[in-house]
C-alpha cells in the first residue's frame, strides 16, 4: 500500500543527496580537520562524500597511543563544559540579588539542573588533571621542541584560558565560599607588580562586588569563549601540519598505523564513554553544596573550595606565604617558556636534566600542594581584609567617619544597595 508513496520520497531525497554533493566543495571538510574531528589533508579533486570517505579512512602513525588520548579528553571535558555552560546560562542571574537564588533554583527545581550543575563543576575539576597530564606528556617527552614550539604555546595560552574560566566562573554562585576565596586570590594577586592592576580591574570596585560579579561573568560566558575557540582552533591546525611528533628513534614511516575509522574512532568513543562515566558518577556522588549567600561584612566560619586550582593556590599562599604563591608561579612560567630556550634536538629524558628536574619539581609541587590545600576546607579564611576594615573600603571614607561607630549594619545595607 504505502509503496507507490515511498518511491517518490526516496527518489528526493536521492536527488536531493547529488545536488548536495554536486554543489558543495570538499574543501568544507577542511573545517572539521580544524575542529580536530578529521586526520589528514582533504583530497579535493572528488566530490564531497568520496573526499570524507578517503579522511576517515587515512592511518594513523603507528606510534599513537594510549598517552595521546590525554589532549582528546581534553577537549572532550571541554565539550562537556560548553554544553553544560550552555545549559546553566537559560536559569543564571548575573546580579547580586539573583544569583544565588538563579543558582538554587538550577539545583532544586530545575529537572536534573543539579546533576547538569554538578557535571560543570566536576568537569571543570578533571578538565584540570587532564590538561595538566597532557602539558606533562608533552613536556617530559620533549615534543615541544620545534617545529611545535608555537603548538606548545597555544597550548599554554590554553591553559591560562582554562584557569581564567574556572577563576571567572569561581564567583558565579555567589555564595560565602566563592565570595571570600575570590576575595583571597584577587587580593593576593593586587599586591604583585604590574598583575596587581589587572586584578583591580578585573574587581572593579574597592571590593568583591555587584560590579566584580558582571565582569566575571563577562568574561566566563563572552570573552573567553571566543579565546578560547581561537586558540583550540589554532592548536589543531598547527596539530595537523607538524602531525603528532614520533618518539626518538622511531623509523617507522607515518602513516603505517590503524585507520582512523573505525580503529581510532571506536578507541575515542570508549576513552570518550569512560570520562563521561567517571564525570557523571562523581557528579551524582559528591555534588557541590551551595553555601550561605555572600555577605561581604562577615567571614565564613569554614572555607569549602569546589575547585582544584583554588586548593592550590590557598595551600600555596597559607603554607608558603604570598612569596611562595609567586614563586611557584614563576616555576610554572620558567617551565612554559623553557621550549623557547630549549631547542636541541635531543629528546631522551636521561639527557635533560634540567628539564626532569623543573618538570618533576612542578608536577609534584602541583600535586602536594593539592593535597595539602584539601586539608584547609575546615580552617577559617586567612584573608588579611577582616570585617571592620571591608566596611570601611566598601563604603566611601566621609560616609564611614560620619556614621556612628556602633552601627555597620547600617551602613552595610546601605552599601549592598549601591551594587548594580
Ligand atoms: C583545552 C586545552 C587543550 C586541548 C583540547 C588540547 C588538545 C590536544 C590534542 C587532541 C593533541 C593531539 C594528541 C595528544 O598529543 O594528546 C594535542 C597535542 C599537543 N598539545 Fe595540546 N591540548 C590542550 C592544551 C595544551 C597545553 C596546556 C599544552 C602545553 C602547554 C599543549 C601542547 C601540545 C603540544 C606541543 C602537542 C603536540 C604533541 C606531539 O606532537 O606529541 N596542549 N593537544
Amino acid at each position: 500500500m504505502n509503496e507507490p508513496q515511498k518511491k517518490p520520497r526516496l527518489k528526493w531525497l536521492a536527488v536531493f543527496w547529488a545536488d548536495l554533493k554536486a554543489s558543495t566543495d570538499p574543501a568544507l571538510l577542511g573545517v572539521a580537520r580544524f575542529l580536530g574531528l578529521l586526520y589528514g589533508p582533504i583530497d579535493r579533486t572528488v566530490s564531497i562524500d568520496q573526499a570524507a570517505r578517503k579522511a576517515l579512512g587515512r592511518r594513523l602513525p603507528a606510534f599513537v597511543g594510549w598517552r595521546h588520548a590525554l589532549g582528546g579528553i581534553t577537549y572532550m571535558l571541554f565539550i562537556v563544559l560548553v554544553v553544560t555552560g550552555v545549559l546553566l546560562s537559560f536559569y543564571y542571574r548575573p546580579s547580586v540579588q539573583e544569583a544565588y537564588p538563579s543558582i538554587q533554583y538550577v539545583v532544586s527545581e530545575v529537572p536534573l539542573g543539579w546533576l547538569v550543575r554538578d557535571l560543570h563543576v566536576w568537569s571543570a575539576n578533571l578538565i584540570v588533571i587532564a590538561i595538566m597530564a597532557h602539558m606533562a606528556r608533552v613536556f617530559f617527552a620533549g615534543t615541544y621542541k620545534p617545529p611545535r614550539e608555537t603548538n606548545w604555546l597555544a597550548g599554554l595560552l590554553l591553559l591560562l584560558v582554562v584557569l581564567a574560566f574556572g577563576g571567572t566562573g569561581y564567583l558565579l554562585p555567589w555564595d560565602q565560599w566563592a565570595y571570600w576565596t575570590t576575595t583571597e586570590v584577587l587580593d593576593t594577586i593586587s599586591r604583585a607588580p604590574v598583575l596587581g592592576v589587572f586584578a583591580s580591574v578585573l574587581q572593579g570596585d574597592a571590593v568583591v562586588s555587584g560590579a566584580t560579579l558582571s565582569r566575571f561573568f563577562a568574561w566566563h560566558v563572552i570573552i573567553l569563549p571566543w579565546i578560547a575557540f581561537a586558540l583550540l582552533l589554532l592548536h589543531f591546525s598547527l596539530l595537523r601540519k607538524h602531525g603528532i611528533a614520533p618518539p626518538p628513534g622511531e623509523t617507522r614511516e607515518a602513516g603505517d598505523g590503524v585507520p582512523f575509522f573505525p580503529n581510532h574512532l571506536l578507541k575515542a568513543f570508549i576513552v570518550g564513554v569512560l570520562v563521561l562515566a567517571v564525570a557523571i558518577s562523581l557528579a551524582a556522588l559528591f555534588p557541590r553544596p551551595v553555601g550561605d549567600p555572600a555577605d561581604p561584612f562577615t567571614l565564613p566560619s569554614a572555607l569549602v573550595s569546589s575547585w582544584i586550582v583554588v586548593d592550590v593556590s590557598l595551600a600555596l599562599i597559607r603554607y608558603l606565604g604570598v612569596w611562595g604563591f609567586w614563586l611557584f608561579t614563576l616555576l610554572g612560567m620558567s617551565m612554559a617558556l623553557l621550549p623557547l630556550f630549549d631547542r636541541r634536538p635531543e629528546r631522551r629524558l636521561r639527557r635533560r636534566p634540567i628539564v626532569l628536574a623543573l618538570g618533576t619539581l612542578f608536577f609534584f609541587g602541583f600535586l602536594v600542594a593539592w593535597l595539602a590545600g584539601r586539608q584547609l576546607r575546615s580552617l577559617p579564611p586567612s584573608t588579611q581584609l577582616r570585617p571592620g576594615e571591608m566596611i570601611e573600603r566598601f563604603v566611601p571614607e566621609q560616609e564611614s567617619a560620619e556614621a556612628p561607630q556602633n552601627e555597620p549594619d547600617a551602613e552595610a545595607e546601605g552599601g549592598e544597595e549601591e551594587q548594580p
